[in-house]
């Protein structure tokens, strides 16, 4: 695997689970696999899972790592073609991604939309300039449009946790005080598009997703009758994406946080969230701390994603 950007990147998922179980009895079975080879996490964007379980995923591939926060200690990058470098930015993305490349063998990228331009977030212009210009394996760490690391965990969490090989999966909105990209949304649906799971999608009106993302999934504007039955309750904030709309806040209804209310009527459905998560906005206290809460073990499968990705990238190195 040259770079890893979405689902298709990883290609038959049934073979990638097994090698995730795999890396899951052993972590440190492929330890010689990375020796004298160079990880380089970027961040535009601020992280605590990412950072730290894409670095233990390098560490257990017998990796060196570098990680360069852009807004702490590096020149301010202009990323703009045609731009007349006039201001406070003296450094181009253009010169910075090839000389980022000359230092390692494999980049990792987290760079969230912006919500200026909806095109622009779209055509995924950062990590595309990264995978055209700095002559390396590019992986997505956190793009404008997916968090393919995330939802790969989320889909070994949901094989790991699931009681009926065909279960319910319902990814529902729940409010949030600030504009939040779509990126985990998108990704999840577009990964438990690539299952045969039951896909359920519930949100207001307003917030449905790109159409591309949205695929075959089942869309409900009713969240009581979204969670009937449900196995798994996957819990997201994220901003309108249609037209005029694109990044706003259209409501903050906490009828939409998850609580023991909806949750009565799912199949004892597991709650999921990929983390940080903002308590009594998004679930109540209640749900999070229940038994039924996954979401330590989703995180913590965060290391296995890493591990498998940066282990397809190696092996396509040597
Ligand atoms: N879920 C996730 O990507 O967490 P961080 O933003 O902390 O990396």
């Amino acid at each position: 695997m040259k770079n890893f950007t979405c689902v298709q990147d990883l290609g038959d998922l049934k073979p990638a689970l097994d090698e995730a179980f795999e890396i899951k009895k052993d972590r440190f079975k492929y330890v010689e696999l990375g020796r004298n080879k160079t990880l380089m996490m970027i961040f535009f964007n601020s992280s605590l899972r990412t950072r730290l379980s894409t670095q233990k995923a390098a560490i257990n591939l017998g990796m060196n790592v570098m990680v360069l926060d852009i807004t702490q200690g590096a020149w301010k990058l202009e990323t703009e073609r045609g731009v007349i470098m006039d201001g406070d930015k003296p450094e181009h993305l253009l010169e910075a991604i090839p000389v980022m490349g000359c230092y390692c063998d494999i980049i990792g990228v987290r760079s969230f939309a912006r919500f200026e331009d909806r095109d622009y977030d779209y055509n995924e212009v950062i990590i595309n300039q990264f995978i055209q210009h700095s002559g390396r394996s590019v992986f997505s760490m956190e793009a404008a449009t997916r968090h393919p690391l995330q939802s790969f965990a989320d889909l070994i969490t949901i094989e790991e946790y699931k009681k009926t090989a065909r279960p319910k999966v319902v990814m529902t909105w729940a409010p949030h005080p600030r504009p939040l990209p779509q990126a985990v949304p998108n990704s999840f649906a577009e990964w438990m598009n690539a299952t045969d799971y039951d896909f359920v999608i519930t949100h207001p009106e307003g917030y449905d997703l790109a159409p591309e993302f949205v695929g075959n999934a089942h869309v409900e504007y009713d969240q009581m009758k979204a969670f009937e039955g449900a196995d798994f309750i996957y819990a997201k904030n994220w901003a309108a994406y249609s037209g005029d709309n694109y990044g706003v806040v259209l409501s903050r209804d906490r009828e939409w946080t998850v609580s023991n209310r909806q949750m009565a009527v799912t199949n004892n459905a597991y709650f999921m969230h990929c983390l940080p998560v903002r308590r009594n906005m998004i679930v109540t206290d209640s749900v999070i701390e229940s038994p039924q809460s996954i979401v330590i073990p989703e995180a913590a499968n965060r290391e296995i994603s890493a591990t498998v990705v940066l282990k397809r990238m190696l092996e396509e190195l040597k």
